[in-house]
């Protein structure tokens, strides 16, 4: 039997996970709305193209909740609306008119504590699985790197201590990232939720609970380094219509977490994200070190590259890696973004999970104490010091960036 998914959003994360759906066994695209029909078209003319089934384009969603085909939805709106459909997916689920009975959410879960529990107690009411879908946990190379970590190294010499992750890029795709009081923050929200669930899961020992790992201190620095300098905010003003110098938002983040294991060791997590990266393209990189071994990821230092000559003028594209920043000289290639980030594999175990009606592994309380370790990083950084992990002092905090009272140097 096939679990037929519906997509609320069509955009850049959907398309992902189109290409990554395409490897996945027993799943049809049944359905899509969006704002935009014209792009809902468009997602389903890949849909089609790439053997996923011929999704119905909907203008009224509760039509497309209440198709009986439709057993999962892959939210994938922008951060302002994922409590919005949660809700709604909710409420037409209790009320006995719609199949659906799994939702898987784009990351971060939510912009703040108050949303993502406010969710949270939605699914649940409604008796709905909940997947959380952090991609970078299923790259294939983390997956190998944590078996590596901890067959070998920690089996051999003793639990990893130090991980390390960055995720940078030379600035998002869309208008409403560049917007904090929607999105919630800026590279912290948008990409450090990232890294700090990647060293959490290859510093957590598989054969434990996920809670053997628990935070301790968490210090946060975030800056605006470049987009609000004149030259790149007017330059968001003629792209994005976003004034960056009024309304700005970190494009930089330094966390480091201080975690402690169920014997007491200490353990720590370092993380960098960054709008403001000029490279090849997206750079994911990781970094593990224990007594006796180190292991390191980076994407762009792919196994396949190419070389074009300044005699040949090709025009922009993002054709050889995401957020691709030149066209010309040498270029990594990655072969398959959606299986190198991981996209495949997130969508196999939602897909997985959902048809044989068991809660994901990775779920919306993972998603909450991300966001519940972001909301510390902004609290830090507002204070300028290293403070605790006490999950109360953040329940109703909402970072002054979010709040549009964020102020650059
Ligand atoms: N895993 C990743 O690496 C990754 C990458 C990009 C985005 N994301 C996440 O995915 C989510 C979506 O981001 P995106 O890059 O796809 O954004 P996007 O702007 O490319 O696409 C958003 C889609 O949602 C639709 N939409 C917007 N507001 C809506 C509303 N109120 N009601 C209905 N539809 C609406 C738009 O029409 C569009 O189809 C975000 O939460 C983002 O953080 C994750």
């Amino acid at each position: 039997m096939a679990l037929g998914i519906a997509f609320l959003g069509s955009g850049f994360s959907a398309r992902f996970h189109l290409r990554g759906l395409v490897g996945v066994r027993n799943v049809e695209v049944k359905g899509v709305y969006s704002r935009n029909l014209n792009s809902s078209k468009e997602f389903a003319g890949l849909s089609e193209q790439l053997g996923l089934g011929k999704p119905k384009v909907y203008d009224d969603i509760s039509k497309m909740l209440s198709d009986k085909e439709i057993n999962a939805v892959w939210l994938t709106v922008p951060n302002d609306a994922h409590l919005e459909y949660t809700k709604l997916i909710s409420e037409e689920v209790s009320q006995g008119r719609s199949n659906v009975n799994g939702i898987a959410v784009e990351k971060p879960l939510a912009r703040n504590v108050k949303e993502a529990k406010e969710m949270i107690r939605l699914v649940e009411k409604a008796g709905l699985l909940h997947g959380y879908l952090e991609n970078q946990i299923f790259m294939p190379s983390v997956v190998r790197a944590k078996e590596a970590i901890w067959e070998m190294g920690a089996r051999n010499s003793g639990r990893p201590y130090l991980a390390r992750a960055a995720e940078e890029h030379s600035g998002p795709h869309n208008s409403w990232f560049w917007k904090p009081t929607i999105s919630g923050g800026g590279a912290l929200i948008d990409m450090t939720c990232h890294s700090l669930e990647a060293t959490r899961f290859l510093l957590t020992d598989p054969s434990k609970d996920k809670s053997s790992l628990k935070p301790k201190h968490v210090y946060a620095v975030i800056e605006t380094l470049k987009w609000n300098k004149e030259e790149y905010a007017r330059h968001l003003k003629e792209r994005h219509n976003v004034d960056f110098v009024k309304e700005p938002a970190e494009d930089y983040a330094l966390t480091v977490i201080t975690y402690e294991d169920d014997i007491g060791n200490l353990i720590m997590a370092e993380t960098r994200t960054s709008w403001n990266f000029v490279g090849a393209g997206l750079r994911l990189s990781v970094e593990v070190l224990g007594p006796e071994y180190s292991v390191n990821i980076n994407t762009l230092q792919s196994e396949l590259s190419t070389f074009f000559s300044r005699n040949i003028k090709l025009p922009p594209s993002e054709t050889f890696v995401e957020k691709q920043n030149a066209d010309q000289g040498l270029m990594p290639i990655i072969s398959d973004e959606a299986v190198t980030y991981g996209y495949q594999g997130e969508d196999r175990h939602m897909v997985e999970s959902f048809l044989s009606r068991k809660m994901p592994l990775e779920n919306w309380y993972d998603g909450l104490l991300i966001v519940q370790l972001m909301m510390h990083a902004y609290l830090s950084a507002e204070n300028g010091r290293k403070i605790s992990f006490d999950p109360q002092q953040v329940e109703d905090f909402i970072p002054k960036v979010a709040r549009g009272l964020y102020s650059t140097i």
